[in-house]
């Protein structure tokens, strides 16, 4: 804390946690977009806060996206046991190292912890989406993952990660014309954190976080200060980690 006292964050995470109406911020140095390696001081500080919070029994639910990833290898060892560590949903057809699945994994053995996968494609037709909830494999592994006590999720730049997911053309032109301008969980949000479109997925929900005890948003970098902000003010986590350059931006712009 003397560090972010010296260099003026701890007056950033003041004035963030109340420009977000959040309850825990932390500020660390840097802009991603400008310095890469400010995504394992993202990670490393999201670790760190997961570490305090962990307790035997719990179920961790991780997302995928270059950000988590830097969280679990940044994981300090710890192992309070009995930890379950699932994927907060399934797979967006990314690289291998960036899904969730992959994340939970790699989380898992740091925390000496059982994990699950869930292979199921991130984006189905209603029809799919239906059938798929109904087998007895698939919903028993879903009941899993929403008992998730504590929830690690990135953020993602709305049309960026719909382009990521290979969202259709026309359903992009959707996202515009509805000033989405933030990504989490599948769901995507305007600039006051309204969804303005939901994927379906077979995984946690929105809902699913309130009943949670820790739910850690991790994301930096100037170009996301607007997504930050909106899935801020969707999600309301428990503690949002973020840098400089993303900071800034947002109370530039709030
Ligand atoms: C995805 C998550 O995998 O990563 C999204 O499912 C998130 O919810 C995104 O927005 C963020 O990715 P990154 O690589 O920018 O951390």
């Amino acid at each position: 804390e003397v560090m972010g006292i010296l260099d003026g964050r701890a007056d950033l995470e003041r004035e963030l946690r109340r420009v977000l109406g959040l309850r825990a911020v932390r500020v660390v140095s840097g802009d991603l977009d400008e310095n890469p390696e400010v995504k394992g001081d993202l990670g490393f500080t999201a670790a760190r806060f997961l570490r305090e919070v962990l307790r035997r029994g719990d179920v961790v639910a991780v997302t995928g996206g270059t950000t988590v990833a830097a969280v679990a290898a940044r994981m300090p060892p710890v192992h309070p046991g009995n930890i379950l560590v699932v994927p907060a949903r399934g797979g967006v057809g990314e690289r291998m190292e960036y899904q969730a699945n992959t994340i939970a994994a790699d989380l898992a053995e740091r925390l000496r912890a059982e994990y699950l996968l869930f292979h199921v494609p991130d984006r189905l037709s209603e029809e799919a989406y239906r059938s798929l909830a109904g087998e007895p494999q698939i919903a028993e592994k879903l009941q899993l993952i929403r008992q998730a006590s504590i929830v690690v999720h990135g953020i993602g730049q709305a049309i960026a990660m719909a382009r990521r997911r290979r969202l259709p053309p026309e359903e992009i032109a959707v996202l515009e014309e509805r000033g989405a301008v933030g990504e989490a969980f599948g769901y995507y949000f305007d600039r006051d954190g309204r969804i303005v479109y939901q994927q379906h997925t077979l995984g946690l929900g929105l809902g699913d976080l309130s009943g949670m005890r820790a739910v850690i948003a991790v994301a930096g970098g100037r170009g996301k200060a607007g997504a930050i902000a909106a899935v801020a003010k969707a999600v309301a986590p428990h503690m949002l980690v973020t840098d400089e350059g993303a900071a800034r931006e947002i109370l530039a712009r709030y």
